[in-house]
């Protein structure tokens, strides 16, 4: 996690809510019809945190776990542990950087399942890593059902990774997902069913993993390597090495450091004027 966003999750100041806060207040003036729900769901929060639980507990409720019941136990968690707190803010800088079709980030914050299903993951593992094992399994399901996103609790992601889409991603209980990641819709860090224990994909920091592709195993994807759309891949891939097919097999090599990090380069904040 780097400095800036370690900062702003520790510090009174928050340059991303101020920002999805002044660009909520924007839309509300364009499109009144939707006033309702961004006051809802941003205007009348004082943080990120406030407005993150209400808006997963909206879509993640259901009637014997009513929203007011899981906002507060969201809220908890993110009150707990900071380095959730960085890595959400992480996580929206990713999908605001990354995605060309992103405009701000009260965008993403409101609207992308991907980057939903993640900080609902992130509650989750929370969960699970205080041995609450049965009700991380409640939130695993009622993520799927909502996001179609389906990331074991166990599991151990990084933070800003953008999970774009998020449609069908599968993620595994014994894979590992470094910081700077970008995982496309469709893809599954999976194991091959024939292992047992640690059975699923090593991805290392600043991986890119295109739409559809499936890694299956115990292998490792190496730092700043890129995975073609629709690839499978069954062995380690060297770093910054990029491999494409079925079986994938090596087809070049990266002249970046971080390929998921080069999906758009927009710098953060710069554009004021940016709408929902
Ligand atoms: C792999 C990828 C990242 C390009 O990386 P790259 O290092 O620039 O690779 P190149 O484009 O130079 O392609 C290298 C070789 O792999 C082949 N290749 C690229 N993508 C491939 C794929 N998905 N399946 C099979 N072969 C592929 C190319 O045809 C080329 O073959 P050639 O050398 O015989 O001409 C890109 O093709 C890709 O799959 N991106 C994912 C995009 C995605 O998921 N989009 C969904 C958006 S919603």
């Amino acid at each position: 996690m780097d400095e800036l966003t370690e900062y702003l999750a520790n510090s009174a100041e928050d340059g991303f809510w101020d920002q999805i806060q002044s660009e909520a207040r924007r839309e509300a003036d364009r499109e009144p019809v939707l006033g309702g729900f961004l006051y809802a769901s941003v205007l009348r929060h004082k943080k990120l945190e406030d407005g993150l639980s209400a808006l997963l507990a909206n879509k993640l409720h259901t009637p014997d776990l009513p929203a007011s019941l899981l906002c507060d136990l969201i809220h908890v968690a993110l009150d707990d542990d900071a380095s959730i707190r960085a890595s959400i803010r992480a996580d929206l800088m990713a999908a605001r950087t990354r995605d060309p079709a992103a405009r701000g980030y009260a965008q993403p914050f409101l609207y992308y399942k991907g980057f939903h299903a993640l900080q609902a993951y992130r509650f989750a593992h929370w969960l699970w890593e205080q041995g609450r094992h049965g009700l991380a399994a409640h939130f695993q399901n009622r993520i799927s059902e909502a996001f179609g996103v389906d990331v074991h609790p166990a599991a151990q992601i990084g933070s800003g990774v953008l999970i774009d889409h998020g449609t069908s991603v599968v993620i595994g209980e014994t894979a590992v997902v470094e910081d700077n990641v970008s995982l496309l819709h469709e893809v599954t860090l999976g194991g091959t069913g024939k292992e047992s224990g640690d059975r699923h994909p090593k991805v290392r920091r600043g991986v890119l993993i295109g739409a559809g592709a499936k890694v299956l195993g115990n292998i490792e994807i190496g730092i700043g390597a890129k995975v073609a759309a629709c690839s499978v891949v069954l062995r380690d891939v060297p770093p910054h090495t990029t491999v494409a097919g079925i079986p994938a097999r090596v087809v070049g090599r990266c002249t970046v450091a971080e390929p998921a990090l080069e999906m758009d380069s927009t710098f953060p904040f710069a554009d004021s004027g940016a709408g929902i």
